[in-house]
């Protein structure tokens, strides 16, 4: 069944309903900026579209020109950037602040910022108005919460604010603490059953997407068939509309990749090449022409 043809989330078609006409990107002006119109026109074209983590402005510019129409600034950034064990450890004002700078890097990418740890659990307004930072300051697309139904009104509070609001369902990084260990969401028909209503439930709360996250294809399956929004994967099988990982994997810069995200590069090896090159440049002080002179008759005077 077409997206077009699922029952309609009016939240998302009129959400969409304005695409802006022009590039923002002086380099590509040609290029239309992504919006969610232009994903679930993807979807509908049956166009599977690839998403990828990023955190800095100089890789956004790379990675829009590489054509990826979305780009999440995850709570990753704890682990990818900060070095921290957990994504729990994600500051709020740094994740804005990451936000803007990859939306000033990709301006036509759909750019999705990630609500970290605390910042919409404890009090619904509060989550309102932090996602509403990370939509003027941030200048986000949209922005991700991961929920199970008891959250159901927060979207719905969200999306009545205005805000695009991506649900993120399954495994739950923000919950490790908790459940002691990342695992598997749905591997039991009850489970499974579950996660399709939360994600019926949050469509009808006006959610413009899913993000699920380490899901068996059955519950992927079920999903998209269920609901008429984007459903983007994170290790949640082949069903699912789009597919994120976290670019460090992609890129063969960390340690230890999810079996869903192998690597298709080894940019760790070319770091301690560029490395190597520059430090042998040095040792031997193969510097090339100096670029910076003194004005003509100074050097005398020294
Ligand atoms: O923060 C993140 O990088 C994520 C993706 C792995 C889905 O939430």
């Amino acid at each position: 069944m077409s997206i077009k043809t699922r029952k309609p989330s009016t939240e998302v078609r009129r959400t969409v309903a304005v695409e802006a006409p022009t590039s923002e990107d002086p380099d590509e002006p040609d290029r239309r900026p992504v919006t969610l119109r232009t994903l679930v026109r993807m979807v509908d074209r049956g166009e599977k579209f690839a998403c990828l983590t990023c955190y800095d402005a100089t890789t956004a510019r790379w990675l829009q020109r590489a054509g990826i129409p979305v780009l999440l600034v995850g709570d990753t950034a704890a682990e990818m950037i900060l070095g921290h064990p957990s994504t729990i450890h994600a500051p709020l004002d740094f994740l804005i602040t990451l936000t803007a700078a990859v939306k000033r890097g990709a301006p036509n990418t759909h750019v999705m910022a990630d609500m970290p740890f605390m910042s919409y659990q404890a009090d619904p307004a509060e989550g309102v108005h932090n996602a509403g930072r990370f939509m003027t300051e941030g200048r986000a697309d949209s922005v991700k919460i991961e929920v199970d139904g008891s959250f159901r009104g927060l979207v719905e509070r969200m999306s009545r604010a205005g805000i695009p609001v991506v649900a993120h369902i399954g495994c739950r990084p923000q919950q490790v603490k908790r459940s002691g260990g990342y695992s598997v969401a749905g591997r039991t028909a009850t489970e499974a059953r579950q996660m399709v209503a939360d994600a019926a439930a949050f469509e009808d709360a006006g959610a413009v997407m899913l993000l699920v996250e380490a899901a068996p294809n059955e519950v992927s399956e079920r999903i998209t068939e269920k609901v008429g929004i984007p459903v983007i994967g994170c290790g949640a099988g082949a069903a699912c509309h789009g597919q994120i990982v976290v670019l460090q994997d992609l890129l063969g810069l960390t340690e230890w990749q999810p079996s869903f995200a192998r690597p298709v590069a080894s940019f760790g090896d070319e770091i301690m090449k560029a490395a190597g090159c520059w430090s042998e440049q040095v040792r031997t002080s193969d510097l090339g022409e100096h670029p910076y002179k003194m004005r003509d008759g100074e050097s005398g005077k020294i």
